[in-house]
């Protein structure tokens, strides 16, 4: 009776096998991945081996009957089997532990200052686990590496790589980071200058004077001199790569591109704003581009919307000089 059991549930396995392999089948999604698809699988199993055990319960109960009948008819009366729970039974056949007072014949000869050594078995849940890793590990070597029925381990971190760069560009798109030192515009919304000034009051002003206008530190943001030269694509560059060696550090790890584009464009927008206590100017006078210019007039604070623009306004000044 107890093979009927045995055989149930061997079913039960070979059952379950088709049902892991066609739920990891390529190029469907992972059914592991899906939460309430592994809440179902795992109450049909568990409504399958309860199913299994009220089975096996009902034919070991029946085979009692029939034993008792039998042993009556010879006229036997059956002895009483000592009453057993069912995990009593399974720590037992788990443990197969032998009982303090019987350990006299599992002891072994040898004796080492006292301490002897039971010759006990190894313990069957033990083993069970042992053998169970085996036949895991002979199926995943078949399903991974010879059926290739389900993604490797590297597959599934490329796959998940790729997710989650796409994931990165998807954002990405969304917030308009793709703005770097050779594209960027000046932007001349009042939002973004404001931005760019909350950016500005929050990071900046230890090094570069509350109204951009330098201090010991940093220099003067404000005048038309630049160590670094003063088109957007400079401030950009200066703010995203830092000068390093001088004190001015990196930003680009801790603004997203656009907020650098925003507090660049704000810095243009200080432009011959004359505040109060203003460093002296340091480095090269900016000229916009052309260098015939020079009778250009410096740039004015209405002009400096114009500083992503310089080209088309050189341009302009060019075909007036001509005319
Ligand atoms: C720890 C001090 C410090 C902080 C904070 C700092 N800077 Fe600077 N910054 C400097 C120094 C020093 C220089 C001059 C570098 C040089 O001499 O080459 C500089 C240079 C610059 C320049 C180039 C100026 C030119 O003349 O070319 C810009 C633009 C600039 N900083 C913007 C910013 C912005 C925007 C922030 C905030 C996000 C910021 N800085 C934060 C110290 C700082």
């Amino acid at each position: 009776m107890k093979n009927i059991l045995h055989r149930l549930i061997a079913l039960w396995a070979v059952l379950m096998v088709p049902m892991f392999v066609s739920a990891q089948s390529p190029g469907t999604h992972l059914f592991w991945e899906d939460t309430i698809g592994r809440l179902v699988l795992i109450i049909a199993a568990l409504v399958l081996l309860s199913a299994l055990v009220s089975v096996n319960r009902l034919f070991s109960a029946v085979r009692k009957m029939e034993q008792r009948r039998i042993l009556q008819e010879q006229g036997i009366e059956p002895a009483d089997e000592p009453d057993e729970s069912w995990w009593q039974r399974f720590v037992k056949a788990a443990t197969q532990a032998v009982p303090v007072s019987q350990e006299q014949d599992v002891v072994l000869e040898h004796e080492y200052d006292g301490i002897r050594e039971l010759d006990n078995r190894l313990p069957p849940w033990w083993l069970w686990m042992f053998y169970a890793s085996i036949i895991f590990g002979v199926l995943y070597y078949l399903v991974l590496h010879v059926f290739a029925a389900a993604p490797s381990l590297e597959e599934e971190y490329e796959k998940n790589m790729e997710t989650a760069q796409a994931a990165v560009a998807a954002y990405k798109a969304t917030q308009a980071d793709n703005v770097d030192e050779n594209n960027v515009v000046a932007l001349l919304d009042a939002e973004s200058i404001n931005h760019g000034k909350d950016i500005f009051a929050a990071n900046c002003v230890p090094c570069h004077g509350s109204m951009g206008e330098g201090n010991t530190i940093g220099p003067n943001l404000t005048d038309e001199y630049w160590l670094h030269g003063g088109s957007i694509g400079n401030i950009f560059g200066t703010i995203s790569n830092g000068v390093i060696e001088k004190g001015m550090q990196s930003w680009k790890e801790m603004l997203r591109p656009v907020e650098i584009q925003q507090v660049s464009s704000y810095i243009l927008s200080l432009q011959g704003t004359n505040p109060p206590n203003a460093k002296a100017p340091q480095g090269e006078l900016w000229k916009p581009e052309s260098t015939e210019n020079s009778a250009t007039p410096p740039a004015d604070s209405t002009a400096t919307g114009d500083m992503g623009d310089q080209k088309s306004a050189n341009e302009n000044a060019d075909k007036a000089s001509d005319e």
